[in-house]
């Protein structure tokens, strides 16, 4: 079962590929929860808007329950696999935060981490591709590298697929897309540092 084989993806290597998370079916249906209008996406405290456009050009929105039965599907489906993981590997993840992303054509978010070693509360990161026609050329593959800079794959952003990787260890980026881009990115947080 792909459960167990992300299990020990995320023991052995920090990460894990999961090819049809969601059905096409399911990932339409939360689509048609996304509201149009979105938000800049920001890079944390203190930057401005005008810092972030070279960093990353994507728009954004926060998932809440009361955005429909899809997300809670979504949602729900987050949660069983918190308690899973906490359960086999001791993670101690105590929630969840989430995003809609939408990059337009030329779109990209530059190499980064979402989270600095003994920082922040971002443990293990998702993201979930929704793009249903995407064809060789299309650019907007995230690329993964390893704490060295060495580059470990480059992958589509299929709909349906979803990957997961330890926050801390792996540096990516979103090459520039030659299509509209949609994702959902989530993050399993760890309990409130001090
Ligand atoms: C992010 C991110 C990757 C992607 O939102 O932090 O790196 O493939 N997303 O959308
Ligand atoms: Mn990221």
């Amino acid at each position: 079962m792909s459960i167990d084989k992300l299990i020990d993806s995320l023991a052995s290597q920090g990460w894990y590929v999961w090819d049809d998370f969601l059905d096409l079916s399911d990932v339409q249906a939360i689509k048609q929860c996304i509201p149009e209008t979105l938000q800049d996406a920001r890079i944390g405290y203190q930057s401005t808007l005008q810092d972030n456009k070279g960093i990353r050009g994507d728009q954004t929105v926060w998932l809440e329950s009361n955005m429909g039965a899809p997300i809670v599907r979504y949602l729900d489906k987050m949660e069983s696999l918190r308690q899973e993981l906490n359960y086999q590997l001791f993670l101690g993840l105590r929630d969840f935060e989430t995003h809609f992303c939408r990059y337009p054509n030329g779109g990209f978010y530059k190499k980064h981490v979402d989270n600095f070693k003994g920082q922040g509360r971002r443990k293990i990161t998702t993201v979930l591709y929704m793009n249903e026609s995407w064809q060789l050329g299309d650019g907007g593959e995230l690329v993964m590298y390893d704490l060295q800079d060495k580059a470990l794959f480059k992958l589509e952003p299929l709909a349906g697929r979803m990957v997961f990787f330890l926050s801390e260890d792996f540096p990516h980026e979103v090459l520039p897309t030659q299509q509209k881009r949609e994702s959902i990115a989530g993050w399993f947080l760890t309990e409130k540092i001090l």
